[in-house]
């Protein structure tokens, strides 16, 4: 008899995460506090945070929501939104307050909640420079916005147009290329210097665009930076799988209620915390890497931040488990990743 694989592992964090607010926190935070430590908090509220204010007002909600169990231990690490307006000074406020640990850089108009985002990265050249004396990372959605650039190339483009430009200009600050999506931004990851890092999301490494049009057009599958070509998701998991310490977990889970996207112009987000670490241990199987699997959830992100590794542990089993329909969010509901169908490992 083949006993059931199981696989114990270091407490992973989710270094790109969205969980919305007031209502509709409680209703997402129980599965991420089961699978991860600490998360990286998105701040593309409808009103966006930011300030430091905002980020200590909108951590004390999260906690709030936040279950019983894990209230004295899940750490929110909280963000601040980008604008034309930020001021150098802010960066300063942000570091003392201990709880802000990134900036998140969206190009205005790039996805959900970003039209107060930046129009002008060059207006903010003083804010980057602050960050690099900080040592506070720019956390960059890397996609142009320029609506006659094809939708599939907006990531490949904004390599070139700016991030090539904004690193070079600040050798010293840190920067993750947020759920990167290409061969292209796997190569430019790699090359670039050790300041330079990169999350990736299990939806980017699950699926191919075809998943967009399978049998008929799938609103769930529909996320930013869109779903690539084979070849691109290859690339993806060649690097999330080498062991290269820049690559590390980040899931964007992005829940959006299920009126939102089941409609003539649906809201862009997948909702995977239901499977924030059991989807990567799928994937790490599948490449014979399962032995890199700890090292890309639990050790690269915190080394990458500066942060101290988790101590806590999780057990995985080779069990499947089945995934819901849809689930309670506020109130409405949301489809999760794969609704319907399993996950092949869960968490004891
Ligand atoms: O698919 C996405 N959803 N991409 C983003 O960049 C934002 C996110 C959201 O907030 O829904
Ligand atoms: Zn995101």
């Amino acid at each position: 008899m083949t006993k059931t694989k199981k696989l114990t592992l270091i407490k992973p964090d989710d270094w790109h995460l969205h969980v919305r607010d007031n209502k509709f926190l409680p209703s997402v935070l129980a599965d991420t506090t089961k699978r991860f430590c600490r998360a990286i908090i998105m701040p593309n509220l409808v009103e966006p945070v930011t300030t430091t204010k905002l980020a200590g007002e909108y951590r004390d909600r999260i906690i709030d929501a936040l279950p019983n169990e894990y209230k004295l231990t899940f750490d929110p690490l909280m963000t601040l939104y980008l604008t034309n307006n930020t001021k150098p000074s802010e960066i300063k406020t942000a570091r003392d307050s201990g709880f802000v640990h990134a900036v998140k850089w969206y190009p205005a108009g790039a996805t959900t909640n970003s039209s107060k985002g930046v129009s002008d990265i060059v207006a903010c050249y003083d804010v980057l420079e602050a960050m690099a004396e900080e040592g506070m990372p720019l956390l960059i959605h890397g996609e142009v916005t320029d609506p006659d650039v094809d939708v599939f190339d907006r990531e490949k483009q904004f390599i070139e147009q700016f991030l090539i430009g904004i690193i070079q200009n600040f050798p010293d600050l840190k920067v993750v290329f947020e759920h990167i999506t290409t061969k292209d931004a796997v190569e430019f990851v790699k090359s670039a210097h050790a300041n330079v890092g990169a999350t990736i999301t299990a939806h980017h490494l699950l699926l191919n665009r075809n998943a967009i049009f399978q049998g008929g057009i799938r609103p769930h599958h529909y996320c930013l930076p869109i779903l690539k070509r084979e070849l691109h998701r290859e690339a993806l998991i060649a690097a999330a799988t080498s062991g290269d310490k820049k690559f590390f977990l980040g899931t964007d889970s992005a829940p959006h209620t299920k009126s939102t996207k089941e409609s003539s112009c649906g809201c862009a987000g997948i909702y995977t915390s239901h499977g924030g670490i059991e989807l990567y241990a799928e994937i790490f199987e599948k490449a014979g890497a399962l032995h890199r699997l700890e090292a890309f959830a639990s050790f690269h992100g915190p080394d990458f931040y500066g942060l101290p590794r988790n101590r806590e542990k999780i057990t995985l089993r080779k069990t499947p488990t089945p995934i819901v329909d849809e689930f309670t969010f506020g109130d409405e509901v949301c489809v999760p990743f794969r609704a319907g169908g399993q996950l092949t490992w869960s968490i004891d």
